[in-house]
């Protein structure tokens, strides 16, 4: 009948979150679009495992083909995390002419061009929003927002753990030690939390973003990175006595000839748009040449702030099925050959 089929391979925080919005947002799906949206399997490691999420059992399976292999399934979203299997999954999905929605910012980061090639191969959707900034749609925003305009710098706060502890030194005095146990609490931490207050996270996402806005190829390894670690309540206090405040930044900066890539910790006058970002908020600031400065603000993690962004992707994977134009990413069809000239 009438109606899109979508596998899931996770069933973590954020693929609880999908799950809730797709059945919480059905009506409004079916307004826009006219089908009816379905999550009809979904990979997990153990199926008894207790959940957060109302979920039919026979819709859960161990086995990736179940997902991939089904002929029924026309979106794939990947929410599984880590990199290798998550890589391997989406290949097949896009082999299988299965789109692929992820929000996977470390393999994007690391693999993006490589499975953007391979969905332009199969003539299959790839999109990932929410691999940065979670609930914000940064993406969209300057691939299609923006697109018209010359971007010349990128700044952003998307890493919300660093941010947290930061917020929590400056503003209330506790040490770096008790901000981070507490952001740890909150649930935005990465598990390993070093990739957050050493920047990892940070760069990551802003490798993605860089590529984006410039439509060049940056490696993670172009990203220069400093984390927090190093800063004490005197550096805080320091800043705060000269008018800035200490936030970990990430910078793509461009120039006519040269891309500029870094996170580091930074002191802004505190009267930039950036330095009134506080707690676990993201947000990037945006300069283009005729659009001028432009900041987009939200949640940068959480369940079903990822989730809007994830199953906004799987919309316009819809809506580009209905109208036959399949195929369709956030890079622009140049991107390789951008690349080429790049490196001559
Ligand atoms: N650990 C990340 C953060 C989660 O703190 O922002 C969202 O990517």
């Amino acid at each position: 009948g009438n109606k899109v089929s979508i596998g899931l391979l996770g069933l973590g925080v954020v693929g609880s979150g999908v799950i809730k919005l797709i059945e919480n947002h059905q009506e409004k799906l079916v307004h826009q679009l006219g089908t009816d949206v379905q999550v009809k399997s979904v990979l997990v490691r153990n199926i008894d495992k207790q959940r957060d999420v109302d979920v039919d059992r026979t819709f859960l399976t161990t086995n990736p083909d179940d997902v991939l292999n089904d002929p029924e399934i026309d979106i794939v979203i990947e929410v599984m995390g880590g990199i290798e299997e998550a890589r391997k999954h989406i290949l097949n999905a896009f082999a299988n002419k299965k789109h692929v929605v992820t929000a996977n910012k470390d393999l994007v980061a690391l693999h993006g061009p490589e499975l953007q090639e391979a969905a332009r191969k199969n003539k299959c959707d790839f999109y990932y929003e929410a691999s940065v900034a979670g609930g914000i749609p940064i993406l969209r925003g300057i691939t299609d927002g923006l697109s018209s305009d010359r971007i010349r710098k990128v700044m952003g706060i998307v890493n919300g753990t660093t941010n947290y502890i930061l917020t929590k030194m400056d503003k209330e005095g506790l040490s770096y030690d008790v901000a981070l146990k507490q952001a740890q609490e909150l649930g935005f931490a990465e598990a390993d939390p070093t990739s957050d207050v050493e920047g990892l996270d940070a760069a990551r996402k802003m490798a993605i973003l860089a590529r984006l806005a410039f439509s060049m190829n940056v490696d993670l390894d172009d990203v220069e990175v400093t984390g927090i670690s190093d800063i004490t309540l005197e550096d805080m206090n320091y800043a705060d006595q000269l008018g800035y405040t200490m936030k970990l930044i990430g910078f793509a900066n461009f120039d006519d000839r040269k891309l500029e890539v870094n996170v580091q910790p930074t002191m802004l006058a505190k009267n930039h748009p950036l330095a009134s970002v506080n707690d676990e908020y993201n947000a990037v600031y945006v300069y283009g040449d005729a659009v001028g400065e432009t900041m987009f603000y939200g949640p940068g993690a959480g369940s079903l702030p990822t989730a809007t962004a994830i199953t906004s992707d799987v919309v316009s994977v819809i809506k580009n099925m209905l109208l036959g134009v399949t195929g369709s990413q956030y890079l622009d069809p140049h991107f390789n050959k951008q690349l080429k000239t790049e490196e001559q």
